[in-house]
């Protein structure tokens, strides 16, 4: 038995005593997006791998409608009735498992109740997925102990509806499908529209993916990202007076989009020019991976990072820096940001040899340029969220 399950178990007897029945234990990943961002919620593609550091969950089904939580990193228990379940403030990182429960009672499945123990190691509020992860953890959680299962595009629009309609994230599909979906050693290249998710094995000869944490912490419950999506939206609608078939920016393709652009204000033709060929860069980039083509991809990278930056407008000055500092290293193919922006990660595709160098050069530099620490990891590519046998 692995030890830390083994202390984990203890734990959740501890603070909930044993029902003599069967636990349960699940684990989820975090994500990192190697292209394609601000993307899903326009319908368009995106590619990412999972984050190795992952939220797990110990539960255990109790019969009297009840849903316990105990988180081990904030050292908290709530227990709420499974059944009419708000948000509440102040029950900060329950309202997750919360808005799980909520959101699949709303697909049908029925609920005994439930006690849940919670612990995460995924970095919070760095765009590495880390409420994904906690989503997904609990939500495999919830269907072993209920006897449900459900196909990764249901449980993904799941996950989804909770953190948009129960927390008020205004989040997208991407970060679900990939850590329910991405196999071991894949990169996913995803679809937001059909949901599909298609496994590409990361083989770059020689090169890595490695995260590179700003150390300046990012939210989506601020205004930045839902004005982005408010701005698509709009660009969306002065576009369809050109062409009645859009359905969303994935719709426009580049040329068309050269077409039609000077229609649009230049703030929202900056949104829009950004996620047209972001997803022109996401088909491209597949075809590099699938050719093992570290150059190419790493190309792609920048070109997405300048556009984040110049078009989007959702990097920071920390990112900018941080992305030019790796993309001038020799040892480095490319660097962008990674996830919604506005504070959190970059992501960086960097020669396996050297690698050791290329960071203590890059910690240095950053430290220089900026003041503050940078934090990163090589990615050991894991597999999909699970239930671990127990
Ligand atoms: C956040 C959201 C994702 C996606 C990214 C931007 O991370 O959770 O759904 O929209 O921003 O690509």
């Amino acid at each position: 038995m692995d030890p830390k399950l083994e202390r984990l178990k203890q734990r959740f007897f501890q603070i909930f005593g044993d029902q003599g029945r069967h636990l349960t234990v699940t684990r989820a990943p975090g994500k990192v997006n190697l292209l394609g961002d601000h993307t899903d919620y326009n319908e368009g593609y995106g590619l990412a791998v999972n984050f190795p550091l992952e939220v797990t969950v110990v539960s255990q089904r109790r019969s009297d409608g009840m849903l316990g939580m105990y988180s081990c990193d904030a050292e908290e228990r709530i227990q709420v009735p499974a059944h009419n379940l708000r948000y509440v403030a102040g029950d900060g990182w329950a309202n997750y498992p919360k808005g799980v429960v909520w959101s699949l009672q709303n697909a049908g499945q029925k609920f005994e109740g439930l006690n849940l123990l919670i612990e995460g190691r995924v970095p919070q509020g760095a765009g590495l997925g880390s409420s994904t992860a906690l989503a997904a953890a609990s939500a495999l959680a919830a269907a072993s102990v209920e006897g449900f299962k459900m196909e990764v595009p249901d449980l993904a629009r799941c996950l989804r509806n909770a953190e948009n309609q129960f927390m008020g994230m205004h989040s997208g599909i991407l970060d679900p499908l990939c850590v329910l979906g991405a196999g071991q050693g894949n990169a996913v290249f995803l679809d937001a529209r059909t949901l599909e998710v298609e496994q590409l094995p990361l083989a770059l000869d020689g090169a890595l993916v490695v995260v590179l944490d700003s150390g300046v912490a990012r939210s989506l419950k601020t205004g930045d990202y839902a004005k982005r999506q408010e701005e698509c939206r709009e660009a969306l609608r002065l576009l369809k007076t050109r062409n009645e078939a859009y359905q969303s920016l994935r719709d426009v393709k580049v040329l068309a989009f050269e077409r039609h652009k000077r229609i649009l204000p230049p703030v929202l033709a900056a949104r829009a020019e950004h996620v047209v060929y972001e997803n022109d860069r996401v088909l491209k980039a597949r075809e590099a991976l699938q050719a093992g083509d570290a150059a190419a991809l790493g190309d792609l990278m920048n070109r997405s990072h300048r556009s984040l930056s110049r078009l989007m407008r959702c990097s920071t000055e920390e990112l900018d820096a941080l992305v030019a500092l790796a993309g001038a290293d020799p040892a480095c193919f490319g660097a962008r940001l990674t996830g919604g922006g506005f504070g959190g990660c970059a992501v960086a595709l960097v020669r396996e040899e050297g690698l050791d160098d290329f960071l203590d050069r890059l910690k240095r530099s950053y430290w220089q340029k900026i003041g503050g620490k940078m934090k990163s990891w090589v990615l050991d590519l894991v597999g999909p969220a699970s239930e671990i046998e127990a």
